[in-house]
C-alpha cells in the first residue's frame, strides 16, 4: 500500500486443486486422496469449506477483488459423482458447465456478501456468467472481447503477448533462454505491438481495465530467472497500456529502453534480458 500497489490474491476453484483435496479428500467427487484436481460441486461440505477460507483471505487482503480462479477445472469427476448429479438434477442444470457457473455464481454471492468482487479467467463466462464478476481473458482475447461487448469489466491478458513464463528468444533449441521456460516467440517487440483494445467499439473498449502479466513459477525456480522473464518485457507492456496507440513507435521506444531503461536495470542490479531488439535470425 506504501508504494500504492494491491495485492489481489488468486484463491484457485473448483481446478487446480489438487492439493487441497489431497489434504481434505471430503471436499473431493471420490472422497479418496490424490484422486480428484477439482472441488466436488455436489456436496455442501465443498462451500463451506471454501466459505471459510474466503472468509480468512478477505480478512487478511484489503484488496476490493478477490480472484477465485475458475480455470481449466477438468470437471472429469462432476460427471460420475453422486453428489453433482443429485445437484444438477434439483437445480434443472444441464451440463457440467452450468453447474460450474452454479458454483462460481454461489460463491460470487458469498464474496459481495462480504462486500468484495470477484475476478475470474475466461472459463467463468461459460454455462453462463455471474452478474457481478470482471473476466480475465487468457486463452486469447476471445472471452475478452464478448464479455466487454456484454458489459463485463474486463482485463486482458492472452498468451500470446502476456505469458512472461514463454521464453523471450525466437531462436528456439540454439537459444540462450534458460532452459527452466516454456518455450515461446515472446519477443519484447511482440508484448510491445499488444493492444488491448483491438477490434472492440468505444463503449466495449471502456470496460477494459487494462492488461495484466503472467509469470507462473513452475519451472522458473530462482529470482535471478524470474527477474530475467519480467525484464525489459514488463516496459513493454507498461508502454501498452499508457501510450495512446497510434503514437507508439517500436524503434523510439527500443533505443529508450536500451539506454535509460537499461541503465536503471543495471543500477538495481537487476538480471535481465539485454537484447530487446532481437526479432528474427
Ligand atoms: C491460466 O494460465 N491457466 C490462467
Amino acid at each position: 500500500a506504501k508504494r500504492h500497489i494491491t495485492v489481489i490474491p488468486e484463491i484457485e476453484m473448483p481446478g487446480h486443486s489438487e492439493e487441497v483435496t489431497s489434504a481434505y479428500p471430503e471436499i473431493s467427487c471420490s472422497g479418496k486422496a490424490y484422486t480428484d484436481y477439482d472441488f466436488c460441486a455436489g456436496k455442501e461440505a465443498t462451500f463451506t469449506f471454501l466459505q471459510n477460507v474466503l472468509d480468512e483471505v478477505i480478512d487478511l487482503f484489503p484488496s476490493h477483488y478477490i480472484h477465485i480462479g475458475g480455470d481449466e477445472a477438468s470437471k472429469g469427476g462432476w460427471h460420475k459423482c453422486a453428489d453433482c448429479k443429485k445437484r444438477m438434477e434439483s437445480l434443472q442444470l444441464k451440463n457440467v458447465d452450468e453447474l460450474q457457473s452454479y458454483f462460481i455464481n454461489r460463491i460470487e454471492k458469498y464474496v459481495n456478501q462480504r462486500g468484495r468482487q470477484i475476478i475470474g479467467w475466461d472459463e467463468i463466462l461459460e454455462g453462463g456468467i455471474t452478474p457481478n464478476a470482471t473476466v480475465m481473458s487468457w486463452r486469447g482475447t476471445k472471452g475478452g472481447i464478448e464479455a466487454s461487448n456484454r458489459g463485463f469489466d474486463v482485463i486482458m491478458t492472452p498468451t500470446d503477448y502476456c505469458y512472461f513464463d514463454y521464453c523471450q528468444d525466437p531462436r528456439k533449441q540454439e537459444s540462450d533462454e534458460p532452459i527452466c521456460a516454456f518455450w515461446g516467440d515472446l519477443t519484447f517487440e511482440k508484448v510491445y505491438s499488444f493492444n488491448p483494445t483491438e477490434g472492440l467499439s468505444k463503449e466495449a473498449a471502456s470496460h477494459i481495465l487494462g492488461a495484466q502479466a503472467n509469470v507462473w513459477t513452475e519451472y522458473i525456480p530462482t529470482n535471478e530467472q524470474l527477474e530475467y522473464m519480467i525484464m525489459p518485457r514488463l516496459f513493454s507492456l507498461s508502454e501498452v497500456q499508457w501510450s495512446e496507440m497510434g503514437n507508439k513507435n517500436f524503434e523510439r521506444f527500443s533505443d529508450r529502453v536500451r539506454t535509460w531503461g537499461f541503465d536503471m536495470l543495471r543500477a538495481k542490479n537487476f538480471n535481465f534480458r539485454n537484447k530487446p531488439a532481437v526479432t528474427q535470425e
